[in-house]
């Protein structure tokens, strides 16, 4: 019944009847594609930007990994000029089976295809590829094993030689006591996404901390319903941990790509237009409607770039 939380949390997701088999991402979380749709608009001019560096190909691909209800491949559909919509290849990868009344034009598959040229956009994705905690002890690093049905733990075998390694590299213990989680699972991820990228751009959005600053205590954490409870893998709630992005930025180098911009989404979503900015006084008299809609978007982009909010999401950007 002792299991390691990479184990545990793949079933409790991913198994028979796991919580995204299940489930709708929607219900229990609302990511930045749900906060606005100015998010989707961001996603188009970039877009639109990788188009440009390939040279305007007969097809492009828009490819969204972890897609969870589909709304950010549609809506980046929905907005495109008819001239690039009519190019545009919309690819929607989910283990979760496809959502009802979706766009009929994204294709709904559970791998990312082999090839790829254009964008690939993973927006929430990595916090959910399930991953080993590991405690140093008075015996040095221990895997800790856990109940699923309690979320009770207990110290297991010493971790192998390539996630000691990794800890080495990404996420040094310092003291007893001190907890790490284990990014290798979600490295070889990004690489396995790098390598079918022929020619454009990927790009990782997720909380994420840096190898000079990781949290001490870890960031294991469960979900359900909108609201934070405690991490028990059973399969009724979420599991989430913040990306070591910087492990999988040096892993999407070592799959092949050429450029790496590592930021945070306020900066992201600033170079792309959105500024949050308020529109001017004199639109509430000349049209009170449209100011009152105008301020409705300020907000919601205020929202996303919110640096003790969204904003502070790191962003991952490779190119090849
Ligand atoms: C937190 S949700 C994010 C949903 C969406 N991107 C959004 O921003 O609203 C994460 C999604 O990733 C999916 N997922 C996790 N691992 C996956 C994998 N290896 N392949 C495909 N989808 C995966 C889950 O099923 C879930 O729908």
């Amino acid at each position: 019944m002792w299991v390691t939380w990479r184990e545990a949390t793949r079933r409790a997701l991913y198994g028979d009847g796991g919580f995204y088999l299940r489930e709708r991402p929607g219900r229990h979380f609302r990511t930045s594609v749900h906060a606005s749709p100015a998010f989707a608009g961001a996603v188009l001019r970039l877009l639109g930007e990788v188009d440009e560096a390939l040279g305007g190909p007969q097809i492009l691909d828009l490819v969204d990994v972890g897609a969870g209800d589909g709304l950010l491949a549609a809506s980046v559909l929905a907005l495109a000029p008819s001239g690039l919509a009519g190019r545009l290849r919309v690819t929607a990868v989910d283990l979760s089976p496809r959502p009802d009344g979706l766009d009929d034009r994204v294709a709904w598959v559970a791998a990312v295809p082999d090839e790829v040229a254009g964008l690939v956009f993973a927006n929430e994705w990595l916090d959910n590829v399930p991953v080993d905690v590991v405690e140093l002890t008075g015996d040095g690093p221990r895997l800790l094993l856990v109940d699923p049905e309690t979320g009770e733990e207990r110290p297991g075998p010493a971790p192998d030689g390539a996630d000691l390694a990794w800890l080495a590299r990404w996420w040094p213990l310092r003291a007893e006591g001190d907890r790490a989680e284990i990014g290798r699972p979600r490295d070889d991820a990004w690489a396995s996404l790098l390598v079918r990228l022929t020619r454009g751009t990927a790009v990782a959005v997720d909380y994420a901390h840096p190898v000079d600053d990781r949290p001490a205590a870890g960031t294991l954490a469960g979900y359900r319903d909108g609201a934070a409870v405690p991490p028990v893998p059973d399969g009724s709630c979420d599991i989430t941990a913040h990306v070591a992005l910087d492990a999988c930025a040096a892993a999407g180098e070592r799959a092949g790509a050429r450029t790496t911009t590592l930021t945070t989404q306020r900066e992201a979503l600033r170079r792309l237009g959105v500024t949050g900015a308020r529109p001017p006084l004199a639109l509430a008299h000349s049209d009170p409607r449209g100011y009152l809609r105008a301020l409705g978007r300020a907000s919601e982009e205020a929202e996303l770039i919110d640096p003790a909010g969204l904003g502070r999401f790191g962003w991952l950007s490779q190119s090849r």
